[in-house]
């Protein structure tokens, strides 16, 4: 028998992760960790089992025959693209595609990583300028809309010369943002002094600038229930300051899944148009899947059965957006045997349940629905309905990124935090682009 530092040595040797060869082996991680730290030997089976699976490794290596497995990036700043690896001309193409002449042009505010501008790109909208004040979101955006200009960071304080130089080349038709949800959300703190709720003010007061015949405001379905610091609703807050800018207004509380995308995601969407632009008042079209829509709902299985199975901690050599987090042994004890649609909170054996929480975490999608709405937390486990129908892990960003309707070849820069968390508060460009269509024949 090896001690456990020739056995790790050995492993190195082959490149491959304590993980990966663990699997390979048949036996879990902690007895490859135990035995190599010299803490603990296996049982002699075991023991034949992890030898018997280096000495392959080992002659596969001399062989040629061994690939080591693709070490999985923990988060540099590096962009990040799928499936068709690295076609920079695919995002020139879009752009350049949407900005023919006498395309209908679009400004966004609080802009994200640009699911929204997605959608109006997709509509066929020329995107000509964004804000943003996450860094890794400009970057993402500046990728992906290589002809759009960045006009700021923080809307509170925008540069007027720069925009206004902007609207001395191009006339902008319609302004959109969907300014941050935290302080409006159950999900986060319910403050109704919290300072983002007014976030909505900075953006009209861009409109007074821009001018634009349409402006677009986009929000989780909460806005409608919340009341600001005199007591009113915050969304009649919002319709009067409009109104008293020149826009009427109409609200739109509309569900993704009704529109082809592969989601269960309630929002709303305020859509205004300027009264002396001509354009009488815009909708949300009526749905086009879902039971009275004309397509059957769009599902988990339709977004990502093709792509590759990942168990816990695999990582897909092809698509470095696609690899799953690694979860601890115990999790996947108690996750292993839950069916689709339950959560590991429903097993009957308390020893198989996690100790607190609510069912809704540690919960199974399931293969022929929607997904539930993708937060920026897909990547935990412990998170709310984030586990695989089939494997027992998380959701790769790969999955997420499909679910809200990305195309693969989007770029997403920064730390992989970063990119759920874009991911996550995006818009889904198919929903986008469903209302950017209906703006887009109004306009004419
Ligand atoms: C809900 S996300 C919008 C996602 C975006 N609509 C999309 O489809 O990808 C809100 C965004 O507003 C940005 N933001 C927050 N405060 C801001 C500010 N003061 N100025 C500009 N952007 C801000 C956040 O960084 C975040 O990216």
């Amino acid at each position: 028998m090896i001690s456990g530092q020739d056995l790790r040595s050995r492993r190195l040797d082959v490149g491959i992760s304590q993980f990966q060869f663990a699997r390979r082996a048949g036996v879990s991680s902690a007895v490859v960790s135990a035995w190599e730290l010299d803490k603990a030997y296996p049982k002699p089976p075991v023991a034949r089992a992890v030898l018997t699976a280096l000495s392959a490794l080992e002659a596969a290596k001399r062989e040629g025959t061994y690939a080591a497995p693709r070490k999985r990036s923990s988060g540099s700043s590096r962009a990040r693209r799928a499936t068709p690896v690295n076609d920079p001309a695919s995002v020139a193409r879009r752009a350049v595609a949407a900005a023919g002449s006498g395309a209908p042009t679009v400004l966004t505010a609080f802009s994200g990583c640009g699911g929204m501008a997605e959608g109006f790109r997709m509509a066929g909208f020329s995107v000509e300028g964004y804000i943003e004040v996450v860094p890794e979101a400009r970057a993402t955006f500046d990728r992906n809309f290589p002809g759009a200009r960045c006009l700021g960071d923080d809307i509170r304080a925008i540069d007027e010369a720069r925009v206004k130089d902007l609207l001395a080349q191009v006339d902008i038709d319609v302004l959109a943002g969907g300014p941050p949800c935290q302080g409006f959300s159950l999900a986060g703190r319910r403050d109704r002094d919290d300072p983002r709720n007014h976030l909505f003010r900075n953006l009209l007061e861009l409109a007074d600038l821009v001018k634009p015949k349409v402006v677009v405001m986009e929000n989780v379905r909460l806005l409608l229930s919340m009341k600001d610091p005199d007591g009113g609703m915050v969304v009649d807050r919002i319709l009067g300051e409009m109104a008293a800018r020149g826009y009427d207004a109409s609200v739109n509380t509309v569900n993704a899944q009704d529109y082809g995308v592969p989601q269960f995601r309630e929002r709303v969407f305020i859509v205004a148009t300027r009264s002396d632009s001509g354009i009488g008042p815009l909708r949300f079209p009526p749905k086009t899947h879902g039971v009275n829509g004309v397509a059957p709902l769009r599902t988990f299985r339709d977004a990502t059965v093709d792509l590759a199975p990942l168990e816990s901690g695999q990582a897909c050599e092809t698509d470095p957006l696609h690899w799953a987090v690694e979860h601890p042994e115990h999790v996947l004890r108690w996750l292993r045997d839950v069916p689709e649609g339950m959560s590991a909170h429903d097993n009957e054996d308390p020893a198989m349940r996690p100790s607190s929480g609510y069912n809704t975490t540690y919960k199974r999608l399931r293969w022929d629905e929607p997904a539930s709405t993708v937060g920026t937390t897909f990547g935990m486990i412990s998170a709310s309905r984030n586990v695989h129908p089939k494997h027992t892990r998380s959701l790769t960003v790969r999955e997420a990124a499909r679910l809200q309707t990305f195309p693969d070849d989007y770029v997403f820069e920064g730390k992989w935090g970063a990119v759920r968390t874009m991911i996550g508060n995006a818009v889904p460009p198919q929903l986008a682009s469903v209302l950017a269509g209906e703006i887009k024949k109004a306009l004419g």
